[in-house]
């Protein structure tokens, strides 16, 4: 049988793209990877400076900069064109420069008669996905932003270092808005199989005031990164393969991605972070979790924000 050849298309050679680029043929899974910028020139001198890295890598990757064209028989579109933040700036400042960008991109992809998965990481991350949707036409269940997958990383990070574990050992979620509204699942957090509640109570020197520290960090970090060397990218990168492979591979892991949500958690006609189980089809589920009243309280704000910031650009 001829092997499938899969195809990966990328909007947006900037940091982030090229960061996802380049996690991604390091880490494999794909057969082409194809690169499209606004400057082609960059997007060409990208895929040159990349292909000369395969020999290296752990397999052969066709890599070429390319048109809207190339996403016609593409398994995954992912976009991460548009400006990002500058010091201060908050993600959802970017909305009307980026969601003009993003409709643009969404058009020029379906143009070609694309029909596979479009990923979104461009800012404000959750607001851009429910603009490429609609821009789409393609079923909800086919276009997934990153979502608070970086965000819960890095939550899975700080509580490894903190209790002296490995972090992919810490399992919880940080869900709503990727920015400044996000929230913690502390009722749903757990090292091994243990609550991260109980552990705080079991252990004195382990705290919940430091917890919500912890969070308070995650939650700021891309101010923190940016303030010193101006941009994120390597973190949202890897992040972005994670999700990609894990739609390549038809996996069937749980991440927390921005998904469409139809009545989860009492919420409606929004796309926001909540865990999902991610296959070749996208999101394949959309987990509705019994969270504390307090942790709804807070998702249902995230969401209302998200939602005053989308009706400003629909
Ligand atoms: C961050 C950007 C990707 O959180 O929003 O690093």
């Amino acid at each position: 049988m001829k092997k499938e050849i899969r195809r990966v298309v990328l909007v947006g050679t900037g940091f982030v793209g090229m960061s996802f680029a380049y996690s991604l043929i390091n880490q494999g899974g794909t057969e082409e990877l194809v690169l499209i910028d606004v400057n082609k020139d960059k997007a060409e001198g990208e895929a040159m400076d990349l292909s000369h890295g395969i020999p290296f890598g752990p397999e052969k990757i066709n890599i070429w900069a390319g048109t809207y064209e190339d996403c016609k028989t593409a398994d995954v579109v992912v976009i991460t064109a548009g400006v990002n933040q500058q010091p201060g700036e908050t993600r959802l400042a970017l909305v009307e420069r980026n969601a003009k960008i993003m409709r643009d991109v969404v058009k020029n992809v379906m143009a070609s008669g694309f029909n596979g998965i479009l990923l979104v990481a461009s800012n404000p991350v959750d607001v851009l996905t429910y603009i490429a949707w609609q821009e789409s036409g393609l079923p909800k269940h086919r276009v997934i932003g990153t979502g608070t997958t970086l965000d819960t990383a890095r939550l899975r990070h700080e509580i490894g270092k903190y209790l002296k574990v490995d972090p992919r050992n810490v399992h919880g979620y940080i869900v709503g808005e990727h920015g400044d509204t996000e929230t913690p699942l502390w009722s749903h957090t757990t090292v091994g199989v243990k609550p991260i509640l109980d552990i705080v109570k079991d252990h004195p020197e382990f705290t919940k005031e430091d917890l919500d520290k912890i969070y308070v960090n995650v939650r700021d970090a891309a101010y923190h990164i940016i303030d010193r060397k101006r941009a994120t990218y390597y973190g949202i990168g890897m992040c972005t393969t994670r999700l990609v492979k894990a739609i390549l591979n038809d996996e069937n892991c749980v991440l927390p991605v921005s998904a469409y949500l139809e009545g989860q958690y009492g919420l409606h006609d929004i796309f926001t972070g909540v865990p999902a189980i991610i296959n070749r089809d996208g999101v394949r589920e959309v987990f509705d979790l019994n969270i504390t009243e307090d942790e709804l309280k807070q998702l249902t704000k995230s969401v209302s924000i998200l939602k005053e910031t989308l009706d400003t650009v629909r």
